[in-house]
C-alpha cells in the first residue's frame, strides 16, 4: 500500500514547472479560423402555442407576449441529438466545400447526448466516414456554441487542427417536464454546425475570421437553472428547473458585458457591428441586447419565434439562416452572445 494515496475522491495537487521558457512560445499566431460553411436541422414536427394552451394552462398571447415564441419543433424518437448534429454537421461541410479528409476535430455542445459515451461527437464523426481526427462532447448549456467556438478557435490558432466541426444539438423535449407552464413552452428541438478552417498564417494576413471569443462562467449561481440529475444519478433522470425572473435578470447584465469586452478586446465599437446574431432564448432579451448595441432590429438574426430556444444550436441554426438567405454577406461583423445554466456566458466576433 502506498502511504502517498490521496483521500478518496481527493485528487493530489500538481503543478506545471515555473519559468516556461517564453522564447519557446511562437512570437506570433497570424493563423485564424475562418468560417467555411454553415448548416442547420430542425425535426420534421411543429408545435404551435396553441397546441400546448390545449392541454396546459397557458395561451398563445401569455406565451408571444412574455418570449417572442410563437411555435417550437419537436423531435421523434428517431431525431436523436447524434441524427441531428450528423445531418448539420453534414449540411455545414458541404457548404463550406469540404470533405470527410478535411476535418481534424469534431466539437459537439449539447446538453441531452443520446449516451454517456461514446461522445455524440465521435458517433457524428462516424456517420460522417470521416475516419481521422477526434472528436469530443463540452458542456456549457446554452452558451455551449460560444464555448466550442472558443475551443475550436484554439485548436486552430495553435496548430491542432485546420477543420474543426462546430456543433450545437439538442433535444430539450426530452429533459422537460411537460406538466410545468413555466419552463416547456420555452424550448424546441433542433441542430446547427458551423466548418472552421484554418485561414491566413504563412504572411498572408487576413481581417476575416474569428476575431476573438470571451468565455466566462460562476458556480454560484447554479441553482437557478438546471437539470437536476443525469446518468450519474440513477435516482434522477434531470428535468429542467428555472428561476425564470433570476435568469432574466443575469441574462442581460452578462451579455452585455461580454458583448463591450469582445468589442474593446478588438478596438471596436457597436457601430462597427453589422449583425448581432445572439442566443435565442427570449424576445425579450433579444431586444434589450439590440438596444443596447444601438442595433436596429433588421440587424438582429431572430428565430426565436419559430423555434423556441434550441440551448447550444440555436445560434449556428440562426447564423446558418442568416447566411443561406444572404442577410449576412462576406466581410461583416457578427457578434454572438449567449447565456445558459451554470451560469456559462460568452461572446464572439466573427468577420464572415
Ligand atoms: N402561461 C401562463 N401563465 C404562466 C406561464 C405560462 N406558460 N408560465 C408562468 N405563468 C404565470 C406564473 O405562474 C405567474 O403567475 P402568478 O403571478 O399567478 O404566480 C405569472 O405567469 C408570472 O410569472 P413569472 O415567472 O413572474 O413571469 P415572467 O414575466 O417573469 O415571465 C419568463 C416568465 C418568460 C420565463 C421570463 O422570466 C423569462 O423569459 N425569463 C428568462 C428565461 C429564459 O430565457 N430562460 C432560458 C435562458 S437560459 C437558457 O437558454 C438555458
Amino acid at each position: 500500500m502506498n502511504d502517498q494515496t490521496a483521500p478518496a475522491g481527493v485528487m493530489p495537487a500538481f503543478r506545471v514547472a515555473p519559468g516556461h521558457p517564453a522564447s519557446l512560445l511562437p512570437a506570433a499566431l497570424p493563423v485564424r479560423a475562418l468560417l467555411a460553411g454553415t448548416g442547420g436541422y430542425l425535426p420534421r414536427r411543429i408545435v404551435t402555442n396553441d397546441e400546448l394552451a390545449a392541454r396546459l394552462d397557458t395561451s398563445d398571447a401569455w406565451i408571444v407576449e412574455r418570449t417572442g415564441i410563437h411555435q417550437r419543433h419537436i423531435a421523434a424518437p428517431d431525431e436523436t441529438a447524434v441524427f441531428m448534429g450528423a445531418e448539420a454537421a453534414r449540411a455545414a461541410l458541404a457548404n463550406g466545400g469540404g470533405t470527410a479528409g478535411d476535418v481534424d476535430a469534431l466539437i459537439v455542445a449539447t446538453s441531452t447526448p443520446d449516451e454517456a459515451f461514446p461522445a455524440t461527437a465521435v458517433r457524428i464523426q462516424y456517420l460522417l466516414g470521416i475516419r481521422r481526427g477526434f472528436g469530443f462532447d463540452l458542456s456549457a448549456a446554452c452558451s455551449g456554441f460560444i464555448y466550442a467556438l472558443g475551443v475550436a478557435d484554439a485548436l486552430i490558432r495553435t496548430g491542432m487542427a485546420r477543420g474543426v466541426l462546430v456543433i450545437g444539438t439538442e433535444v430539450y423535449s426530452r429533459i422537460l417536464d411537460w406538466q410545468d407552464r413555466s419552463t416547456c413552452v420555452l424550448f424546441g428541438d433542433g441542430a446547427g454546425a458551423a466548418f472552421l478552417v484554418a485561414g491566413g498564417g504563412s504572411g498572408a494576413s487576413t481581417d476575416r475570421g474569428l476575431l476573438s471569443t470571451h468565455l466566462h462562467s460562476d458556480g454560484a449561481l447554479g441553482d437557478i437553472l438546471s437539470v437536476d440529475g443525469a446518468v450519474g444519478r440513477r435516482d434522477r433522470p434531470g428535468v429542467l428547473l428555472m428561476n425564470g425572473r433570476e435568469v432574466f435578470r443575469h441574462a442581460v447584465a452578462r451579455m452585455a458585458d461580454a458583448v463591450d469586452e469582445a468589442l474593446m478586446a478588438n478596438g471596436l465599437s457597436h457601430t462597427d457591428v453589422d449583425w448581432l446574431v445572439p442566443h435565442q432564448a427570449n424576445l425579450r432579451i433579444i431586444d434589450a441586447m439590440g438596444r443596447r448595441l444601438g442595433l436596429p432590429s433588421e440587424r438582429v438574426v431572430v428565430t426565436v419565434d419559430r423555434h423556441a430556444n434550441t440551448s447550444a444550436a440555436s445560434i449556428p441554426l440562426a447564423l446558418a439562416e442568416a447566411l443561406a438567405d444572404g442577410r449576412i454577406r462576406p466581410g461583416q461583423l457578427v457578434l454572438m452572445e449567449a447565456l445558459g445554466g451554470g451560469l456559462t456566458w460568452g461572446s464572439a466576433l466573427l468577420r464572415v
